[in-house]
């Protein structure tokens, strides 16, 4: 008889090199450059619904750095590290800068669904090579990650129609 694949394949032990690990750290690297972006946002949006819009971003922020906590957490629930400071997620992020400046929120709004839509494709990758090592927790982790980049993207995108 066959005996059935783990769910990961062996969580049980830390790893040197594992490219599941390598890659939530790259994806950490996203979403802590991603909570910077829209912090800068936050701060720099002009225009008539300014407040709205400023709240909004605040309120992205949040899910941004909690986005990276579950991502570090799961690498750490590998019993791999989890490295997410700011100077690493200059060296690895994958998301185009935001502009820097005052920015008037139609702008502000595109750049932003902008960066949602690179990220929903490379944790879609991300999420791809999770399923390829047979480990449904980390795939779960990115599926999860995608429903909420691609809601805050809509949510965005809604104020450009
Ligand atoms: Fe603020």
């Amino acid at each position: 008889m066959v005996s059935k694949a783990p769910a990961r394949r062996n969580a049980s032990k830390a790893k040197q090199s594992d490219p599941v690990i390598d890659t939530l750290n790259a994806r950490l690297a996203d979403l802590v450059d991603l909570h910077g972006q829209i912090k800068q946002a936050h701060w720099n949006v002009t225009g008539m619904d300014f407040i709205a819009i400023h709240l909004l971003f605040d309120e992205q922020a949040t899910m941004a750095r909690d986005m990276a906590d579950t991502v570090a957490e799961r690498a750490r629930a590998l019993q791999g590290a989890a490295d997410g400071t700011i100077r690493l997620a200059v060296e690895r992020s994958t998301i185009d800068e935001f502009p820097h400046g005052l920015i008037d929120s139609k702008k502000a709004i595109a750049e932003l669904v902008d960066r949602y839509e690179q990220l929903s494709e490379s944790f879609s990758n991300a999420s791809d090579e999770a399923a390829d090592a047979e480990d449904k927790a980390t795939e779960d982790v990115y599926v999860e990650l995608i429903r909420t980049i691609d809601k805050q993207a809509y949510f965005l995108r809604a104020h450009l129609k």
